[in-house]
């Protein structure tokens, strides 16, 4: 299937499935604590999501997976499983969230601190966050998706980190992965031409160390190949006219 246009009911309904993807980060922020489990950290997503956003969690059972999040603790990339394991202090964790509500995906991600940890790690995951920025704000009608990895690349790279090839972002809708993929590195003026009504998710993964990844033998986990740190920001992003709208903004989050 090729790059669709979403038309406005489209739109609205992407809308209120990225706003209800934002609310489950704003949920779980409390609750990213020491000695909590990431298990209990997707259980209580899960209920959030089942039973007070009347929603799906599209990972459960998407190609397998077995939970309901994916909750990724320091040199783990992304995709990391929940389980029994207690946050520590000092900790950095991606919690990655997608739900579906009438048919529709709203996927996004953010760091959590556990504690206060090391510097290298706090800035790590500024400059993800910034690099997710960066990307974003290319994102117009005419822009070409190289644009966007370019100057995602090139703020990590100048911050002395490294991004990540084998995972990218994508396109969103009734799929939960569609085209284009979205990379997050490139050449300017290079790739998709960006049309208004296109969605796509913007989810850069930084490394503190080398680029390289590894799978774990879970056939989900991926971390750093050197065990360096890694940090990941995701928001869903829509082609306006005028711009982007992004459509898993938290309330009271920087733009
Ligand atoms: N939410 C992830 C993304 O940003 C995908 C997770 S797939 C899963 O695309 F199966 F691991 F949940
Ligand atoms: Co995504
Ligand atoms: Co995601």
């Amino acid at each position: 299937m090729s790059v669709t246009i979403k038309n406005a009911q489209e739109q609205q309904l992407l809308r209120e499935a990225g706003r209800l993807a934002a609310a489950v980060l704003t949920m779980i922020e409390p609750q990213v604590r020491a000695g909590v489990t990431t298990e209990e950290l997707n259980d209580r997503c899960h209920e959030f999501i089942v039973g007070d956003l009347k929603a799906t969690p599209a990972p459960l059972n998407y190609k397998g997976f077995p939970k309901s999040i994916c909750t990724s603790v320091n040199h783990v990339v992304c995709h990391g499983i929940p389980g029994p394991k207690k946050l520590r202090k000092g900790d950095i964790i991606n919690v990655d969230v997608t739900v579906i509500k009438e048919g529709f995906h709203g996927d996004t991600s953010r760091m959590f601190y556990v504690g206060e940890p090391p510097v290298l790690a706090r800035r790590l995951c500024e400059v993800a966050h910034r690099a997710m920025l960066e990307g974003i704000r290319q994102v117009r009608p005419g822009a070409r998706l190289g644009d966007l990895g370019h100057a995602i690349q090139t703020f990590a790279e100048a911050q002395g980190f490294s991004v990540v090839r084998e995972y990218c972002g994508h396109g969103i809708g009734r799929e939960f992965h569609e085209e284009p993929q979205v990379l997050h590195y490139g050449t300017p003026g290079t790739g998709l031409t960006l049309q208004a009504g296109m969605a796509f998710t913007i989810e850069p993964m930084v490394n503190a160390g080398r680029p390289e990844v590894r799978l774990l033998p879970d056939g989900w986990t991926v971390v750093t190949k050197d065990h360096s740190l890694s940090a990941q920001w995701e928001h869903t992003v829509l082609v306006t006219n005028r711009g982007y709208e992004v459509l898993t903004a938290r309330n009271g989050e920087a733009p």
